[in-house]
């Protein structure tokens, strides 16, 4: 078992996944571990050019979007003052709102999911998630969650784009699912049982830190 985890959840748009790291974060802390919570797109310059791109500031064709996202995953990962690779050597367990999966789903809406698997290879070679949280929920309910919620409604977030990128979360959970750890779980229920189910499977994966 070990004692410092990464765990990357996933989930279309207004999912709930802040508010599940936030709790996960906490329950970790109160069992002794160091946590570091991060995200992806990153604040790095490549992650700000995407951002820019998301809200409009910038066009960009999706294949272009697609390689950003490769890059910010790798400056993510490498990153030697704060990337994932040396926050959990130093014994951080590091918790990640999106990685590679989120391109699967949201790229693979618009071009060819193996070019996107690929294209990921470097990351995914260097670093897996211990475990993937796959928080379901259905278009129309990420829609009205991020209406109540947004200023700006960006560029992936129509109920049309937000239902092809849960049916590309399905596809690439099926085809991954002896590669990787991946956690579903029905976002549909209170945030208070999402997160207790989510402590049982994650407590069950780590040893008590000290
Ligand atoms: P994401 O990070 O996946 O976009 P958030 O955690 O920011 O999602 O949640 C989006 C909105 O939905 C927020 O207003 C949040 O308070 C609300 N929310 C989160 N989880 C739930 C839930 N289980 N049931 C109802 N509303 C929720
Ligand atoms: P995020 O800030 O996590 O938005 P939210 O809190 O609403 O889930 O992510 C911003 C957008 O980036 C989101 O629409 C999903 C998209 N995205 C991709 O298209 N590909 C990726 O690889 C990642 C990590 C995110």
């Amino acid at each position: 078992m070990k004692k410092n985890l990464f765990i990357a959840f996933e989930g279309i748009d207004g999912s709930g996944k802040s508010t599940q790291v936030k709790l996960l974060s906490y329950n970790l802390k109160n069992a002794g571990h160091k946590v570091y919570l991060t995200c992806e797109p990153t604040d790095s310059p490549i992650g700000k050019m995407i951002r820019d791109i998301f809200s409009h500031k910038m066009e960009a064709d999706h294949k272009t979007i697609a390689a950003l996202f490769v890059a910010d995953r790798l400056d993510h990962l490498l990153n030697k003052t704060n990337g994932i690779l040396k926050k959990l050597e130093e014994g951080y367990t590091v918790i990640t709102d999106r990685y590679y999966l989120s391109s699967l789903a949201y790229q693979g809406t618009h071009v060819p999911i193996e070019w996107v698997i690929q294209a990921n290879s470097l990351s995914t070679n260097l670093l897996r998630p211990d475990m993937n949280i796959y928080i379901d929920i259905s278009p129309e309910t990420g829609m009205e969650r991020l209406t109540n919620d947004r200023e700006i409604i960006e560029l992936y977030e129509t109920a049309e784009n937000l239902h092809n990128v849960r049916q590309k979360y399905k596809e690439a959970i099926e085809m991954l699912k002896l590669k990787e750890n991946i956690v579903v779980l029905d976002g549909n229920r209170a945030p208070h049982i999402i997160a207790a189910e989510i402590w049982d499977e994650v407590s069950n994966m780590t040893v008590a830190a000290k």
